[in-house]
């Protein structure tokens, strides 16, 4: 399929039809540590649509929030209380109304997180199941099983939790129940036509209300292998997609069965005119991943191959053309993911060497290796602009657009990722890609707000600031900008034809051709690098003269094409 774009300022026409996000730029904002409009030091939804506008200058076409649902925080939100409602710190449906009238007003796209997989502990039918007796309705809307042993005193199987120890934890009457994440996250039983039921109606209601698509949480574990009895599987962390079986015969990741439910949900986006959309996270083998993404179930899934490929051309172009292929075999378009909430920020990312273990350099307070942060920083904008002249969508991770490296220092005390406590310090967690941002370049919180924040910030926050990169051609804040503008102008159809044979791909370039005469070459290599003739549109670093210099991308026009 086609889609034409028009030029930015001129024609917003295309934000308009059914297909708007198949190349759309999707900015996560991770509410907590966005804006804080009253000073408690959590940011919240008047804070986020307070900055929206900074969303609509930055160019991109949709904003994605991360939970903002009442939750006890015990996993950043990712523990849903009620899935119909706002957490009171984060401000009230009102104030969801009002964020998404004014996206809307900026020409801007909602889309919202569900998280299917598990509810919190907290939950009304959590709750409920807790008061109730073995074996009742309440029960069954969960997995609650007896243990082995003679007492049932062991875990019913030796499945492991995504955030490390046993999947499952004992209640005082003596049964266990099933947590593929934190004890505070019961899983669902998605057998149960009940919670299927209360799923749709959750869907309705946020696109009731206006949000124009959902990210879609865990995908691929809603689906468990539930007859008795429960298989063991050999206590491996089997979070990783690699550790994945080809045909779907894992008891509780990327079974078959899955694809009903997302069927199902595809009936309801379609209710709706344009028809919702939706991305999976689903952390499975690339061969299984386009069953998530046909137009007849969630439309698009996240591809995590590109965030972690090391940036040597050879892996990225097979990355790409994996991608690609996947993608259109899906009737989908690929997505492109450098940084997000779960993961060391793609700034610091690559500026440690290659084989750097990066927990092991997070554990180490970010010391051993030292962190080359110009260094990162350069690759990572190469990475970025390669990434946003690709065909597909792009997800950006709030603070990408300044460059902001991963706060690997954070003292110990100050950690709340239950990654941290649940690995018994083998891993350091998350927090270091969710400390606050930095508006503004002194004053409270640098801008977040006006009451601190809740992850401490570095004291250079103020230098990485938007304020401080603002007009400054070379800033990152400006390269996004700038990017963005270009791409809107450039985008036509969803082509994409290689220029590099595979021989320049393994000396470090990639180049390609976009329809129109819009070229994107990358230097992967330590050497500069020919340039395409033609208009210099926009590159990652300073070009002087005809070649490329080391580590940078370029966008080139060249005239008819
Ligand atoms: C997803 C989220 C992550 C969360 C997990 C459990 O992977 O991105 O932040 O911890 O699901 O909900």
């Amino acid at each position: 399929m086609t889609v034409r774009y028009h030029a930015a300022g001129t024609d917003t026409a295309h934000r308009d039809t059914r297909d708007w996000w198949r190349q759309a730029v999707v900015y996560q904002v991770y509410p907590r540590s966005f804006a804080d409009s009253d000073g408690d030091g959590i940011g919240d939804l008047p804070g986020a649509t307070s900055r929206l506008g900074h969303l609509a200058a930055l160019g991109v076409d949709a904003v994605w929030l991360s939970p903002f649902y009442p939750s006890e925080l015990a996993d950043g939100g990712y523990d849903v209380a009620d899935y119909r409602d706002v957490d009171p710190r984060l401000g009230t449906l009102d104030d969801f109304d009002a964020l998404v009238a004014e996206a809307h007003r900026l020409g801007l796209k909602v889309m919202v997180d569900i998280v299917p997989n598990h509810s919190s502990d907290q939950h009304a039918w959590f709750q409920e199941a807790l008061r109730s007796a073995p074996g009742s309705a309440a029960r069954e809307r969960y997995v609650f099983r007896a243990g082995k042993g003679e007492h049932g005193e062991l875990p019913p199987t030796d499945w492991v939790s995504c955030f490390g120890g046993p999947a499952w934890t004992r209640l005082p009457d003596g049964w266990w129940y099933l947590h593929l994440f934190a004890p505070q996250q019961p899983d669902f039983n998605w057998d149960n036509p009940e919670v299927r039921a209360d799923f749709r109606t959750t869907l309705r209601f946020w696109s009731d209300r206006g949000v124009d698509g959902f990210r879609v949480d865990v995908a691929h574990g809603l689906a468990k292998d539930l007859a008795a009895p429960l298989r063991d599987i050999g206590a491996v962390e089997a979070c990783e997609p690699r550790d994945l079986p080809e045909d779907g015969s894992h008891p509780f990741w990327d079974r078959d069965e899955v694809h009903e439910i997302f069927r199902d949900w595809r009936g309801v986006f379609d209710e709706y005119d344009p028809p919702r959309v939706a991305v999976a996270e689903a952390w499975v083998r690339n061969s299984r991943r386009t069953a998530y993404a046909t137009p007849q179930e969630l439309g698009q899934a996240f591809n995590f191959d590109f965030l972690e490929a090391a940036l040597r051309a050879g892996v990225l172009r097979a990355c790409i053309d994996t991608a690609l292929a996947d993608a259109r075999a899906a009737g989908a378009t690929a997505t492109w993911v450098l940084s997000n909430h779960d993961v060391i920020r793609h700034a610091s990312r690559h500026g440690l060497p290659e084989a750097c273990d990066a927990e092991a350099w997070l554990l180490s307070d970010g010391r051993r290796p030292a962190l080359d942060r110009e260094d990162g920083l350069r690759r990572a904008l190469a990475a970025t602009l390669l990434m946003l002249a690709l065909p597909g969508s792009g997800y950006l991770y709030q603070g990408e657009e300044l460059g902001l490296p991963e706060v690997a220092d954070l003292d110990r005390a100050a950690l709340q990722d239950p990654v941290w406590t649940r690995s018994q310090g083998r891993s350091k967690g998350r927090d270091g890609c969710r400390v606050p941002l930095p508006w503004r370049r002194d004053g409270s919180s640098y801008g977040f707000g006006s009451g601190g924040s809740w992850l401490p910030q570095p004291p250079y926050w103020g230098e990485v600031s938007v304020e401080a990169q603002e007009g400054d051609p070379a800033a990152p804040l400006e390269v996004y900008r700038t990017a963005l503008r270009l791409r809107r102008r450039l985008l036509a159809d969803e082509a994409l034809e290689w220029l590099s044979g595979p021989d320049e791909a393994a000396g470090g370039l990639l180049h390609f051709r976009r329809s129109g005469g819009w070229h994107c070459v990358t230097n992967l290599s330590d050497t500069p690098q020919p340039l395409p003739g033609g208009t210099l549109l926009l590159s990652s670093a300073p070009v002087t003269g005809e070649r490329l210099p080391p580590w940078t991308t370029a966008w080139v026009r060249t005239a008819t094409e």
